[in-house]
């Protein structure tokens, strides 16, 4: 078993992003800015807020933080997204997700402007996707084939599992699988809750990739030998022997699973970092485009 170290691979990344910003502010020119509106308390979002406000020091980008209450109407939050919108200053920005329930989450992502959406949540950019077309590939599933390219891993003619069937991960992952590209040109299968035999499925899986949102859902005996397992799931699990009271479970029996695969991500030294390396490729992107 190999374990896809998305940590090493996305200090690389991180590493050729700093270089090209090097380059830019070299030649007098302001760098890449990221912003990200953190809307609530959310404990999980405040840490990938802040996350994304470290990496983007690391590289030399700006960003700015924009923190709004729980308690704000879903009109205040359509109009900073409009005043972010026509802020020549901000390249990309993202609006944390979840938000809170009595605003629609559909009308937000809707009032993003498509050259802004950094996250490629917005129907031109998800549309453009399926298309083939240029876009800004949202972050988890661009951070999984970065992964897949950057160790090489055969996909094409493979069949590839998708558990879960989100806008954020499986339906754009199946999407990019599917490609007739590299990585890509796997034949995919997207499952779900009300899928039948899903453990006979995930055996005929040789990529699985797992992002269902439940704890150690996938255990060693749905895991076909040598199969290539993608662990996309983050939960906090209080955990009182830590420091913060709680621990990040994935979505996959790391420990048992990983005696069958060829090769596995961990959490949270896989996907997790591959996502943030993305938003900053993407924030690139956006301020590349003007
Ligand atoms: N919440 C969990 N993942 C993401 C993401 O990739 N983007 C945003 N905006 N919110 C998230």
């Amino acid at each position: 078993m190999q374990l896809l170290d998305g940590k090493l691979c996305s200090e690389k990344i991180r590493k050729e992003i700093k270089k090209e910003v090097e380059a830019i502010v070299a030649k007098g020119g302001r760098p890449p800015h990221l912003a990200a509106v953190l809307v609530g308390n959310d404990g999980a979002s405040e840490n990938y807020v802040a996350f994304k406000v470290k990496d983007c020091a690391e590289v030399g980008f700006d960003s700015t933080t924009i923190r709004l209450k729980d308690t704000i109407s879903e009109q205040e939050l359509l109009n900073k997204i409009n005043e972010l919108n026509n802020d020549e200053k901000i390249d990309g920005f993202i609006v944390q997700l979840p938000i809170p329930k009595h605003i629609n989450e559909s009308n937000i992502i809707l009032a993003i402007d498509s050259k802004k959406d950094v996250d490629g949540f917005c129907p031109e950019n998800v549309g453009n996707l399926a298309l083939g077309l240029p876009t800004y590939i949202s972050a988890t599933p661009n951070g999984i084939m970065e992964l897949l390219r950057r160790y090489d891993i055969e996909t094409e003619g493979k069949h590839c599992v998708v558990l879960g069937r989100s806008n954020i991960v499986g339906t754009p992952i199946a999407v990019l699988m599917s490609r007739n590209s590299t990585p890509g040109n796997a034949t995919v299968t997207i499952a779900h809750s009300r899928t039948a035999n899903l453990k006979e499925l995930c055996l005929s899986a040789d990529i699985l990739i797992v992002a269902i949102g439940k704890t150690e859902f996938v255990t060693a005996d749905m895991v076909k030998g040598g199969a290539v397992v993608i662990d996309v799931g983050q939960t906090r699990v209080p955990d009182d022997s830590k420091k913060a009271g709680f621990r990040n479970v994935g979505d996959v029996d790391f420990e048992n699973v990983k005696e069958k695969c060829s090769y596995i991500t961990y959490v949270t030294g896989g996907v997790g970092p591959m996502t943030r390396a993305s938003l900053l490729q993407n924030t690139l992107k956006a301020y590349q485009r003007g």
